[in-house]
Parts: C-alpha cells; structure tokens; sequence
C-alpha cells in the first residue's frame, strides 16, 4: 500500500479526492433541497403567456446562481414570440455562462432548461405544485425532475469542485433556455448564431433532461423524432342533419375514418408503403444490450392499467417503444365531441396523428409517402370530397454511438458513485435540441439523466427524490473527471 502511494507521489498521480467531493455535497444537501425550493416556487410555465414575468424572473434566478461560479454569465436575447392574435411578447432570454478557459482542457456544453408545463392543484395534485414538498424522501413540486433539479445538480456539482479550492477537470458551459415545454422557440437560432463564438471550443454536450429506466442509473443514447400530420377532408359547404340529409352524401367523417384506418394494422404494423423498409435493421447486438436492460412489465402494465401490451417480451416491447416507428392517431377537429347525441354531418373534419421517427428515416421522405399513400387510399374511395394532407411537424431523430468516449466516462462515473453499470436506454420521446445541437455544431452528446423512472414529469405530483438529486450531483462531479480523462 505505502509502496503504491509512494510510486503515486513520484509518479506526479494524484487520486481525485472523490472522498471530500462527495462529502461537500453529503454537507449540503438541506442547502440543495433549499435551492430547489427556490426555484420550483417560480411558476415558470413557458406556455402560459400570463406567467411571462415568471418565466422572465427564472432565467434572472438562473443566471444569478451562475454568476456565483465566478464565470461569464450572459443572457442572449432570443426576440420576440408572436401570439395567435398577431401581437408578440419577448422570449424569456436565453442564459449562457462560461465557467474556466484553460485550453488544455476539455470544455464541455451543458444544456438545460428551467420552464415548466402548466400545473394547477386542483388538475389532481396532492400538494401545491409550487411549494416543494418533502414526502418520504421525494421532493414533489412542478419543474423538480424536469428540468430544475438536474440543473441545479450541475451547478452543484462545479461549486463543490470551487468549494474545496479543487481544479475544476474541464471547462464548463451552460445553455438554459426558457421555452423547451414549448417547442424551445428561438434557440435553434441562437444556437446557429453563436456556431462559430460560443459554440466554437465546445468539445462536448451533455443534456440532462430526462430520466432513468428504472432504479438502475442509465445513459440514454437515442430519442425518436416526430412528424405530425393533418389530414382535412373537406364535403359540404356547411354541417347537415342526418336525419334531413344522412344517406344522400358522402360524409367526410366517414372518409376520414377509412383513411386514417389505412395507416396501421390492428397488431401494429405500419402500413404506409416504404417506411419499415427505412428502419434500421436490429442487430444482434443491440438485441443483446437490450436483454440486459432492467426493465418490469407488470409494473409498466400495472402504471398504465391495461392487462395486455402490443408485445409480451421485454426486448420486442422496448424496441418498439424506443427504436421502431409508430403511428398515433390524436383527434380530430370539426368532429362532434360533446356529451349527448347531436345527430350532425360534419362539413370539415381534420383527423391529427403522427408517427414517430427512428434511423434511418427522413421526416422530408416521411411526408412524402404518407401525403402519396393517403391520396392513393382515398382515390379508391372515389369520394368527391376534397383531401389535403399536411405534415405540421418533421422532427428528426438522435442516436449516439455507446462506444463513443462519452459514453465510456458516463458508465464509469456510474460505477464510481452507484457501483453498477448503466442501463443503455433510449427515449420514445423527441428531444429535438439534441438533434440541432448534433446538426449545428458537429460536437458528440451525451444524454446523462438523473431523474428517476417514476417522476412523473409532465404530469400530477412531478417529483424528484433527495435520493437521485443527491446522488446525481455526484455522479456529474465524477462525470467531471472522467471527461477530462478522455484523450484530446
Ligand atoms: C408550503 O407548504 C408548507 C407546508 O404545508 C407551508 O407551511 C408553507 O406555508 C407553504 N409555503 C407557501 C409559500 O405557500
Ligand atoms: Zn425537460
């Protein structure tokens, strides 16, 4: 033993005092829980026009907590959002901050964000949404899980490094947006105008804004896009009667339907010709990673209280959630939708769905082949009603290599601090930044998720426990050091 530590001495090695680091944050845990609150208690909701100056006194909270890093801390403006009546109101500014610049050190982009979607107490809350409330070890409040504890976690995690005089490993760079519930308006912009500045000497970016599969920690390392279409069939100049006129037209409701109907089998498989062909084929390997993922069906059955799921094994389950397409059919405009029983012909109906993207799809080939496929369907119909088929949204997909250095420093600084290896998971979801930020910059990503699998993000009693809070904020210290252990 004294042997080792005397080579390590002569050696220059210094063991990276995790120790100390990881009791800082053990020391401060009632101060974290206290900034939390802070931050839950600003009802930053970037859909509700209303709570602008919320939202606009969070990203001053946020840059005020960066400025105690002792870094550049800016706040970019991002311009306007126009509203549907025409006017417009500004966009909550975007926060960058820059927090070391040693040039022989790696520097890596942290992104986050700190609105929230809307809650009231009375949608079903146990608590008041805004009042962070400590149950048993979970810390429930709007926002605490997605997306303000895992970046409070990373500021904790540099100020731990500066609390006990340590050399920070990296140079480290935040963007904290304001309007992710929303469609992150304006950044995709930004990120674009600052390519060659801000962005420039970024090597990597790390997103934190999702969560786990389960109680075992995970790296995530795919999400799936999203193109929504509108389909709109259009009849008579006006609504009619059934009883008046049922049985003299050809409904658009009815045509609608048969064309939705059109779009995917009762077991699954979509229809519309050339989009399976585009999925990328399912290794061996990747069947095998996810054979070991942790994973409980009854307990996802039971979440969502259904008996039987499309797929009654863990791997066709997970594969079709994160890594295949599907088709979701949402609504339809202009259809009768009241309680009670109006007997109405709608004139105009407009079904919505979309259909989840995955490699190697591409959302412009995607809208092709639906639009094609759609007015083939209904051509056979020989309806004189009018189609028109739109795709609103054509969101790409992201995928990361797992082998890739990133991924190796996240499974070791999983070890470090959990002592077990990460689940690879994948998001269902689209995080579109991640995308941009791939398409923008060049850099490589890393999805490094602290929240738990049962957080409830987006919906009532969103919580985030003391115990993936905490420990997360470790994780990112040793995150830290692992980065800086890749070779430039
Ligand atoms: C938050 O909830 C606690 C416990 O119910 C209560 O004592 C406190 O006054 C509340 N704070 C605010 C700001 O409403
Ligand atoms: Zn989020």
């Amino acid at each position: 033993m004294l042997a080792v530590i005397f080579l390590a001495t002569i050696l220059g090695i210094q063991a990276h005092p995790f120790d100390e680091l990881h009791q800082h944050v053990d020391d401060h845990v009632e101060d974290y829980v206290e900034a939390l609150r802070q931050w839950v208690a600003v009802e930053s909701d970037s859909s509700d026009v209303t709570k602008r100056a919320d939202l606009h006194r969070m990203m001053d909270m946020t840059a005020e907590k960066l400025k105690g890093l002792g870094g550049e801390v800016e706040m970019v403006d991002i311009g306007f959002q126009e509203l549907p009546d025409g006017t417009t109101i500004p966009l909550p500014k975007v926060v960058t901050a820059q927090i070391g610049k040693d040039s022989t050190k790696h520097t890596i982009c942290v992104y986050g964000h700190v609105d929230v979607q809307p809650a009231k107490k009375e949608d079903g809350w146990a608590t008041d949404p805004y009042n962070l409330t400590d149950i048993n070890g979970n810390l429930y409040g709007r926002g605490a899980s997605d997306n303000k504890a895992p970046v409070l976690a990373w500021i904790h995690a540099v100020e731990a490094y500066q609390a006990l005089n340590l050399d920070l490993p990296v140079n480290v760079k935040f963007v904290i947006e304001g309007m992710e519930e929303t469609g992150s308006n304006g950044l995709d912009t930004m990120i674009v105008a600052k390519r060659d500045t801000f962005f420039s000497n970024v090597d990597y970016i790390i997103i934190s804004d999702c969560g786990w599969l389960s109680r075992r920690p995970a790296l995530t390392y795919g999400t799936r896009g999203n193109c929504y279409f509108f389909a709109e069939v259009e009849g008579p100049k006006q609504d009619l009667h059934s009883g008046v006129y049922g049985g003299t037209v050809i409904e658009p409701m009815t045509d609608l339907i048969g064309i939705l109907d059109s779009l995917i089998s009762p077991s699954g498989n979509i229809l519309v010709p050339g989009i399976r062909e585009a999925v990328a084929p399912f290794s061996d390997e990747e069947w095998r990673m996810y054979q070991d993922i942790e994973f409980d069906m009854e307990a996802f059955k039971s979440k969502i209280g259904i008996d039987q799921l499309m797929y009654n094994n863990k791997v066709d389950l997970l594969a079709h959630r994160w890594r295949h397409p599907t088709v979701s059919i949402h609504g339809i405009e202009g259809a009768f939708s009241a309680s009670g029983s109006k007997t109405v012909i709608p004139a105009k109906v407009t079904g919505k769905f979309s259909i989840r993207q995955v490699p190697d799809m591409d959302p412009a080939m995607v809208k092709k082949q639906v639009t094609e496929y759609l007015h083939s369907v209904f051509a056979k119909r020989k309806s004189p009603n009018k189609l028109k088929v739109t795709m609103i949204i054509g969101a790409k997909p992201w995928l990361a290599d797992t082998k890739h250095a990133l991924y190796e420093a996240g499974k070791a600084a999983v070890k470090r601090v959990f002592q077990m290896e990460p689940d690879l998971i994948r998001e269902g979801g689209t995080i579109p930044i991640a995308r941009t930020f791939q398409d923008v910059t060049g850099k490589s990503i890393i999805m490094l998720p602290i929240g738990g699998f049962d957080d409830g993000l987006h919906s009532q009693n969103e919580k985030m426990s003391r115990y993936n809070y905490i420990e997360g904020t470790k994780l990112f210290i040793s995150y830290l050091h692992e980065v800086a252990e890749i070779k430039k």
